[in-house]
């Protein structure tokens, strides 16, 4: 088999490289390893910046995104019962959208499946062939079945744990790692969002975020210990805990319910250079990882689509090799700056282990600065509804 671009991965990634491709008239094939349920089933933050929202309008799929997406126009941020609130048009003159990305996702199979996009689901054993060379290919079973795909590009979408990071010689890679020293339980219940846009909350107990995936559905976290695991937290103790880290107005009117997901991630900062390897090209989770705390998993896998959906075009279109050589550098220039918003908001509004007293003071002057100096809120401001492409 043949085709113009392999892309490994059918998480957002993956989907969206090959949607955009598909309506410029070139030919992808997605290698998926799980189901399409598994994939639509994972429980993802979903903060569009204002680049996605445009990537899925280019892509055609931005429909249900503008009737059902919901328009935040800031966010809360609180300290104890302090709140104060940052106002993302009114600094930037852009809102963000919430919507879940399970939602997105959906909206990008259906878009692959209405145009006959080629997805191969349930697929193993894939390895990438001769990624440095001029004729790379690609070999995966699938239903027992042997394949293998010649190609003129790999796309490696297939995440943190895929195989196409690892393709990468050691030797040409160089990785950046910052593990965090707590978790995020979180839980999602059908019950109203406390409150109509997120709340972070730094409290002298954790960190807690009050999030939501619509008006029927709330979406909630609180730090927790790394030795914790799920059947540690029944609802009920989450639910007290939540009410005692968010500012008690809110959690005065917190409504609860029983958890219809609950789970424990892990926190971690991590990025791989170069992003590319001959004709391979690593998108989103495949080459970095941000803590969730600014929202900016989903966004940066978008800013690499966009590089690389722009490199691939040119190439095919005007048979220039200028964007897909620029693309890591152009996407890794973005990406760190990602990585620092997520690394800064997370040492904001975190309480750590080896805090010292001093720290705690930082900490709190910190916050005090973002809450009564305009030049610090636009800045976070910017970087939350996202730098420019
Ligand atoms: N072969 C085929 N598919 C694979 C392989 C493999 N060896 N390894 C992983 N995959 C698939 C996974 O099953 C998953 O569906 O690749 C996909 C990767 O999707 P994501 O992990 O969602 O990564 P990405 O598409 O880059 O999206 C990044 O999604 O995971 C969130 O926090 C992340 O919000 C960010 C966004
Ligand atoms: C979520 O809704 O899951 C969410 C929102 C904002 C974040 C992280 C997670 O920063």
């Amino acid at each position: 088999m043949k085709t113009q671009v392999v892309i490994i991965g059918g998480g957002p990634s993956g989907l969206l490289l090959s949607q955009l491709l598909d309506r410029r008239g070139i030919e992808s094939v997605v290698l998926e390893r799980k189901t399409k349920e598994y994939v639509l089933g994972r429980i993802r933050a979903g903060v569009l910046e204002r680049g996605l929202v445009g990537l899925m309008e280019e892509a055609g799929c931005a429909d249900r995104l503008h009737a059902e997406g919901i328009v935040h126009d800031g966010t809360l941020v609180s300290h104890g019962d302090d709140m104060f609130r940052i106002d993302f048009t009114e600094l930037t003159g852009t809102p963000v959208i919430v919507y879940g990305q399970t939602e997105l996702t959906r909206d990008l199979y259906d878009a692959r499946e209405k145009a006959g996009g080629r997805i191969e689901f349930e697929v193993d054993d894939v390895t990438i062939h001769g990624a440095d060379t001029d004729a790379p290919q690609v070999s995966y079973s699938v239903g027992g079945e042997t394949r293998r795909i010649d190609c003129d590009f790999i796309a490696g979408c297939d995440g943190f744990h895929g195989v196409s990071r690892q393709a990468i010689p050691l030797s040409v890679r160089t990785e950046y790692e910052k593990v965090y020293p707590f978790g995020w339980l979180g839980i999602l219940s059908q019950t109203p969002p406390v409150h109509d846009e997120l709340i972070y909350a730094n409290s002298e107990r954790g960190f807690a975020l009050c999030s939501m995936r619509n008006s029927k559905l709330s979406r909630y976290y609180i730090q927790c210990s790394l030795s914790d695991s799920v059947n540690d937290w029944t609802d009920e103790a989450f639910w007290q805990e939540l009410k005692r880290r968010i500012p008690a107005t809110m959690a005065e009117k917190l409504v609860t319910g029983p958890s219809i997901e609950k789970s424990i991630a892990p926190l971690r900062s991590f990025v791989t250079e170069p992003m590319r390897w001959g004709r391979l090209f690593l998108c989103g989770d495949a080459a970095h990882i941000v803590p969730p705390t600014g929202a900016k998993g989903l966004n940066t896998a978008a800013s690499d689509v966009h590089y690389l959906y722009d490199g691939l075009c040119e190439f095919y279109k005007a048979g220039s090799s200028a964007g897909i050589d620029a693309y890591s550098e152009r996407a890794l220039n973005r990406i760190w700056k990602a990585e620092r918003f997520s690394w800064w908001f997370s040492s904001l509004m975190h309480r750590y282990p080896d805090q010292s007293s001093f720290d705690l003071k930082m900490q709190v002057s910190e916050l005090d600065f973002l809450r009564s100096n305009k030049a610090a809120q636009t800045a976070m401001a910017q970087n939350y509804v996202g730098l420019p492409y």
